[in-house]
């Protein structure tokens, strides 16, 4: 019976209105919109690569040094002191280009020095003409390394790398890991160490004394920077 062939075929839900076969028409009109939507989603997961692929490639500023300020109360301790060093203390904040912002303690050993002094002494850290080693340091400005009145030291030994220490009943720097003892000025008296301390950039700005850190390759006699962070 026509009338109950469609109700069965209707209680199997193939033939309601909305399961009309699809016309050429209708068919192209679906696969379009799947296309679409393939291609948006496309559009919008090229959206997100962008910024991460854009957050690994290295800032306009990576590979340039940091001035970071120095402690306000052991900067004028240094000020005050005569003979003695003075160890400066400072947080410094290092972006490398591939991660997030970083801060970590850090310290520096700073002297009085006047700059005829320090020729004579460290004879290694000025070239002709009393002219600073900053000068001739492959990726550092031409900085003086005796500014207002004092050098700053990086506190890392030459050696292979330990930190040395203020000995004040010798009245020199002394590296507990292999030995080797600098004088004030930083020169080398004695130990494995194949060079002096090195110098960093200090400079004093708007009242605050500032710092610049400097990795230097441990191991040669050569002053070489091989990084703006520790
Ligand atoms: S690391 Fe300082 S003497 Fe060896």
């Amino acid at each position: 019976m026509p009338h109950s062939s469609t109700n069965v075929a209707a209680q199997g839900g193939h033939f309601h209105s909305g399961d009309e076969p699809e016309t050429p028409e209708e068919v192209s009109r679906r696969q379009f919109m799947v296309n679409a939507t393939i291609t948006l989603s496309g559009v919008i997961g090229l959206g997100l690569a962008i910024p991460i692929v854009g957050s690994l490639l290295p800032s306009g500023g990576s590979g340039k040094g940091v001035w970071s300020p120095l402690d306000p109360a052991e900067w004028k301790q240094l000020q005050a002191s005569t003979e003695r060093p003075i160890k400066l203390s400072f947080t410094m904040k290092s972006k490398d280009a591939y991660l997030p912002e970083e801060t970590n303690s850090q310290y520096v050993w700073g002297i009085k020095a006047d700059q005829a002094k320090m020729q004579k002494a460290r004879p290694d850290l000025f070239g002709a003409g009393g002219k600073s080693i900053f000068a001739n340091i492959k990726g550092i400005e031409p900085y003086n390394v005796v500014n207002l009145g004092f050098v700053m030291f990086s506190p890392i030994c030459p050696h292979l790398g330990c930190r040395f220490n203020y000995d004040a009943d010798q009245n020199k720097f002394l590296c507990p890991c292999h030995g080797s003892i600098y004088t004030l000025e930083g020169a080398k008296s004695s130990g494995p160490a194949p060079r002096g301390l090195d110098p960093l950039p200090m400079r004093e700005q708007s009242g605050q004394a500032e710092v610049m850190w400097i990795r230097y390759q441990d191991s040669t006699p050569d002053h070489v920077l091989i990084s703006y962070t520790s």
